[in-house]
């Protein structure tokens, strides 16, 4: 089944909205496999963003997401990558939807609650960043009879 890395950043965490992100996960039919409460290294940081290495905004992102603890965690599910994009919203909350996540709870994108991999190999690689192969557990939720057709 398909995972994706999913982190509520530090302005989530301090604004105690790390139960909310972690219900509607839960309720849209995601299973758990594996969370945890960390600080991020600058080294981290900056492997998880170097994407953006050369944008503006670069030092701020390094600074911001180290300024505090995250929560990190994989989900696993049908098409996680993509439905978890949306149920995150637009990159700036100002334009995203109201009912996604940054859509109910952020106003500027710097500031915008949540991380969600943009792709399966940033997933594969935000994982692997992020967390050790011993920290994701696998299980079955009989639930799953209930969110997956036969
Ligand atoms: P992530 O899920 O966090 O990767 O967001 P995204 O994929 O929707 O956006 P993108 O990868 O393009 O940008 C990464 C992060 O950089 C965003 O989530 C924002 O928090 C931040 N960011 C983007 N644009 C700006 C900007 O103009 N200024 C600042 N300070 N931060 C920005
Ligand atoms: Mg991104």
């Amino acid at each position: 089944m398909e995972k994706t890395f999913i982190m509520v950043k530090p302005d989530g965490v301090q604004r105690n909205i790390v139960g909310d992100v972690v219900t509607r996960f839960e309720k849209k039919g995601f299973q758990l496999v594996g969370a945890k409460l960390m600080h991020v290294s600058e080294d981290l940081a900056k492997e998880h963003y170097k994407e953006h290495k050369e944008k503006p905004f670069f030092g701020e992102l390094v600074d911001f997401i180290t300024s505090s603890p995250v929560f990190a965690m994989v989900w696993e599910g049908e098409n996680a990558v993509t439905v978890a994009r949306k149920m995150l919203g637009k990159t700036n909350p100002a334009e995203a939807e109201v009912g996604t996540i940054r859509g109910d709870y952020g106003l500027q994108v710097a500031k915008n609650v949540v991380h969600g991999s943009d792709s399966n190999e940033s997933a594969t690689r935000e994982i692997s960043l992020f967390f050790e192969e011993s920290e994701l557990v696998n299980y079955t939720k009989l639930i799953n009879d209930w969110v997956y057709e036969g």
